[in-house]
């Protein structure tokens, strides 16, 4: 079956020089796919650059058969594609309701309600605070408010910047739990991670990248074995 998503020798940047270069790998549909990789790799201009928020060089991006490389960021939204950014991914004055009602203005989903609540399904703890500015939650649940908007857009295919940033081990599993039901309701979802053991351990696939260019790419298990990256990315012994 031909992947949902495809990137072939992309290069992009913001202007100057490129910073990313010939960044090649696939995501098959309803995978959980993991770009890992030091600081300043390049891991969020990749995001960025798929979300269309770089300025491409070179290269193509198909989304399901379809070069989207030089699509604006609302048609991507439109065709399916839908992203939670890094940092300040979440309206601090706005309610936790009102932050999820954001999620729709782009491409509303045909019965709003219906896709609510099967978020509020998905992420229980924000039933109570439904009403309360998403500034006042803590940082687990601030990032269950900024997936969730993403969500409402019902999108085949989400991009996630690293999710667990910051949340302690406990909210990190929950996260990740999280991100396994939401896999399991149809959606593809392609993320970032610091957390690179945990996050090979859920994902099908993952993509090492050096310098903003590819260093490896394999299953989890592949790459969890892999005697390269084990040594520079994973802290050395295997479990
Ligand atoms: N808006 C921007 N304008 C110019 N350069 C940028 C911009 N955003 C990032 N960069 C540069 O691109 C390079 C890669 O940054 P990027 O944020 O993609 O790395 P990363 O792998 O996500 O790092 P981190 O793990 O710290 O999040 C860095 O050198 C950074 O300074
Ligand atoms: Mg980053």
């Amino acid at each position: 079956m031909s992947p949902l998503l495809s990137i072939r020798g992309l290069t992009a940047g913001y202007g100057g020089p490129p910073i990313i270069e010939d960044v090649s790998f696939d995501v098959a549909a309803n995978e959980i796919a993991v770009i890992l990789g030091p600081n300043g790799a390049g891991k969020s201009t990749v995001l960025k650059t798929i979300f269309a928020l770089t300025k491409v060089l070179s290269g193509a991006i198909d989304f399901e058969g379809t070069d989207i490389a030089s699509r604006k960021t609302s048609a991507l939204v439109t065709l399916g594609m839908s992203a939670v950014p890094q940092s300040r991914n979440v309206f601090r004055n706005l309610t936790v309701d009102e932050n999820l009602d954001v999620g729709t203005y782009a491409a509303p989903p045909a019965d709003k309600a219906a896709t609510r609540e099967k978020i509020l399904e998905l992420f229980p703890d924000l039933r109570a605070k439904l009403k309360q500015p998403a500034g006042e939650l803590s940082g687990g649940q601030r990032q269950m408010v900024a997936i969730g908007r993403a969500m409402m857009c019902e999108p085949k295919l989400i991009l996630l910047d690293e999710p667990t940033a910051g949340l302690s081990p406990a909210y990190l599993e929950r996260i990740f739990d999280l991100l396994l039901d939401i896999r399991k309701t149809g959606v593809t979802i392609l993320m970032v991670e610091q957390n690179a053991r945990q996050a090979l351990q859920i994902a099908d696939h993952g993509h090492v990248l050096v310098n903003g260019g590819n260093f490896a790419s394999g299953t989890g298990k592949e790459l969890l074995a892999d005697e390269d990256v084990r040594r520079s990315f994973l802290g050395g012994t295997p479990e």
